[in-house]
């Protein structure tokens, strides 16, 4: 069975580089695939996002990535995907995610969603949070594939790490 893994991927962290690595030894192949939202404003556009996750996925052969727009379980009928594949990092996702897999299963019943447990070390770990470190300045080495942490780097034009003391002083 093909499962699809549906996100953003703004940027692609290690917590999900574990999932398609996980994923990928479960079915027969994994499609990541990158929503194109024209709503959000994101840190990398949509193709960039495309080859970062390339980059980072080389050595999974049976991993493949492409971009789609519209609804989830659509895209998932054109591909013949059997199975949206999601990771759960937290109790606060569950429901979130519940309430996707149900609506999804409401628009394609013969669609499964299966979720994998996120390794504990990456429990904490999302998007945003790189997101707002690097804003910072902060160091993202150990929470996003080496080829993101050089984007971040080169996007934010910043050598880590940077700290500003914000003090009033006497
Ligand atoms: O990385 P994210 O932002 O958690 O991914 C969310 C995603 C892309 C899986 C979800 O927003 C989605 O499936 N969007 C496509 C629109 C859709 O199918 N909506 C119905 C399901 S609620």
């Amino acid at each position: 069975m093909i499962a699809i893994y549906p996100g953003s991927f703004d940027p692609i962290t290690l917590g999900h580089l574990d999932i398609i690595e996980r994923g990928s030894r479960l079915f027969e192949g994994i499609i990541v695939a990158v929503l194109c939202n024209p709503q959000k404003s994101p840190l990398f556009p949509v193709p960039h996002r495309l080859v970062q996750i390339e980059a980072c996925t080389q050595h999974l052969p049976n991993v493949t990535v492409e971009s789609f727009s519209g609804l989830t379980v659509d895209y998932a009928r054109l591909r013949k995907a059997g199975a949206i594949l999601r990771g759960l990092r937290v109790l606060s996702d569950f429901e979130k995610e519940l309430q996707m897999a149900h609506t999804n299963t409401t628009l394609c019943k013969e669609l499964e969603t299966i979720f994998l447990a996120t390794s504990t070390e990456y429990s904490f770990l999302s998007s945003s949070v790189v997101k707002e470190i690097a804003q910072f300045g902060g160091v993202v080495d150990h929470l996003v594939p080496v080829n993101v942490a050089q984007d971040i780097y080169r996007c934010f034009n910043k050598t880590p790490p940077a700290v500003t003391l914000n003090t009033t002083i006497k």
